[in-house]
């Protein structure tokens, strides 16, 4: 007999999601009959994805549809298939995809977001140096903030999973690159470690300024994960023809209301600025190439990565709530058996 693990959103979070939002549940679990175009798989790793906060709200702005109260939560998952009417992911397949907070995970994969994971990869280099937050910061950076050589480059959520990507990506493009990020640990690191060329702590001082301050010649491209009031002081120290790559918005997701954009829009108007967003799936076409250069810059030593491993599917939603507190160090992952480290 299977078990089945899950955790169901039980209400709505205010504020930020708390384990009282959720139930833990055990079930028997018989494999099901797939409808064609569906996978099952037994998922090993789970990605705390900062975004997961949006699905947790009503049905609002989010691109994704919101998570039922009663239903298993929408999550970022990897894991191995073992039944298919998918002929892409056949079974004994390793994927990374749009799951669920659950052991034995039912994906129509027509819909959702699926990728393979190579031969030689185990679960946690591909949700982490190969995964989905690196290369959304390879296309962040390369597709939509297209920074030039010498211009420079400022990166907010700098010590984070997508941001730590984006600015050694920005070094790699031959870029000045400063870092924000919160604490003097993740300043040190950004500097010593990853060779940024400054680094900004936003929790000291002001913001403004100390941007003023490290980006002497103004900001040429805007690589942002957070949004509110960092955003406002980027774009009140951006060049013109600037460019603002909007990755994310962390610092409004524990709202539950859409998050406010910048207040002065004639500053984008005079000049010339550009702002966009844009997703991962956007550039499906081009992962082969984006994996190749960074494989590349991986084998070269020109790009870091670090992931933050925690055990324990009983876990998830407790160290989910560590993304908003910024305790985690690197990609956040769960890991809830060893599968995780097969590589093929
Ligand atoms: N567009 C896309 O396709 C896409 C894909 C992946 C991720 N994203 C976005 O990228 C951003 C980063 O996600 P990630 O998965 O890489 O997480 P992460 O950066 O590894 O972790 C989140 C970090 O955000 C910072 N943070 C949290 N709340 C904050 C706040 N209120 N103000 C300022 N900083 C705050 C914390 O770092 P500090 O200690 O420095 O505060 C925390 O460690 C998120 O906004 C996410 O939604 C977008």
């Amino acid at each position: 007999m299977k078990t089945n693990r899950e955790w169901i959103l039980r209400r709505r979070p205010e504020g930020p999601c708390v384990v009282d939002d959720f139930e833990y549940r055990e079930s028997e679990f018989v494999n099901p009959a797939l409808e064609p175009g569906h996978i099952l798989v037994h998922n090993s790793v789970f990605l705390c994805a900062p975004t997961l906060r949006n699905w947790m709200d009503a049905p609002s702005n989010s691109l994704y549809p919101s998570i039922d109260l009663g239903a298993p939560v929408l999550a970022t998952t990897a894991g191995r298939v073992l039944e298919s009417t998918d002929d892409r992911f056949p079974v004994g397949t390793r994927v990374t995809m749009i799951g669920h907070w659950q052991k034995y995970d039912v994906v129509n994969s027509a819909v959702w977001p699926v990728r393979s994971v190579p031969e030689g990869q185990d679960l946690i280099e591909a949700m982490g140096p190969m995964g989905m937050n690196a290369l959304t910061a390879y296309f962040g950076v390369t597709a939509v903030g297209r920074p030039l050589a010498g211009e420079t480059m400022l990166v907010s959520g700098a010590a984070g999973s997508t941001g730590s990507v984006a600015a050694q990506i920005g070094k790699i493009m031959g870029c000045r690159v400063v870092g924000i990020a919160g604490g003097p640990d993740k300043c040190d690191w950004l500097i010593n470690e990853l060779g940024l060329d400054a680094a900004i702590d936003y929790r000291a001082g002001n913001l403004v300024e100390q941007i003023h301050e490290t980006c002497p010649n103004g900001v040429d491209v805007f690589f942002d994960n957070v949004g509110g009031e960092i955003l406002q002081a980027a774009v009140e120290n951006i060049n013109k023809f600037g460019r603002i790559v909007l990755c994310g918005q962390i610092a409004g997701y524990n709202e539950s209301r859409p998050v406010q954009g910048p207040t002065n829009m004639m500053r984008f108007i005079y000049g010339s600025v550009r702002m966009q967003g844009f997703l991962l799936g956007d550039y499906e076409d081009e992962l082969p190439r984006a994996r190749e250069d960074m494989a590349t810059w991986i084998n070269e030593g020109r790009l870091k990565h670090r992931e933050d491993v925690r055990t324990g599917f009983e876990n998830i939603p407790t160290v989910y709530g560590e993304i908003f507190t910024g305790t985690n160090e690197g990609t956040l992952l769960i890991v809830t058996d060893e599968d995780a480290y097969a590589t093929n």
